[in-house]
């Protein structure tokens, strides 16, 4: 059985799905750790429902980025993950943890990348006016969502709202999450 590592900022119903999936035995893995940087995030009581362990730090308690990664990186050689999945983890991986794990961490993000990178990517989405929406599944490198595609779903949407959006986005990133760690743990 493999095991995985989530990182999440917030709802974290990707972060569910993954979790449930594993217990299901839909994945053939294990959320052996769950991290989050914000520690009033849903995301920690649904971790805590779940039985699965978690780091939940506050950034501000650390001198650096570097100085919390190190520790998130002796958590996670600790709990010997193979993978790291973010889900709505709203920090960009600095030097620490990609030169440690490069290679093993994959992002979802909500627009069909290259477009509409970074934060608010359905809000910009919307704002610029596309009918095509879409979520993309990536590996992480030390751009900001540029790294290699792996996976991308699109849909067609006519209407102006942005919960609208998410809501559909949501739907389709929970299948295509747990299909596509699926896949690269084959
Ligand atoms: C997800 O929709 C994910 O695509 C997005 O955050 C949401 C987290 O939702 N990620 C980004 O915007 C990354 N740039 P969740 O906490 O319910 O899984």
């Amino acid at each position: 059985m493999h095991r995985i590592a989530v990182f999440a900022s917030g709802t974290g119903s990707n972060f569910e799905a993954i979790a449930t999936a594993c217990q299901r035995g839909e994945i053939d893995a294990q959320v052996v750790l769950m991290v989050c940087d914000k520690p009033q995030a849903e995301v920690v009581a649904k971790a805590e429902r779940l039985g699965i362990e978690s780091f939940v730090f506050s950034p501000k308690d650390y001198a650096s980025k570097a100085d919390f990664e190190t520790e998130i990186v002796s958590l996670l050689d600790k709990a010997q993950v193979e993978l790291i999945c973010l889900a709505g983890y709203m920090r960009i991986v600095g030097d620490t943890l990609l030169s440690a794990y490069e290679g093993r961490i994959i992002n979802i993000h909500p627009s069909l990348l290259p477009a509409f990178a970074g934060a608010r990517a359905v809000e910009q989405a919307l704002e610029y006016g596309v009918k095509v929406f879409g979520i993309t599944i990536h590996w992480v490198d030390h751009t900001l969502d540029g790294g290699k595609i792996i996976a991308q779903r699109a849909f067609e949407y006519y209407g102006d709202s942005a919960e609208e959006i998410h809501r559909i986005g949501q739907q389709i990133e929970h299948k295509m999450y747990v299909e596509t760690i699926k896949k690269i743990l084959k």
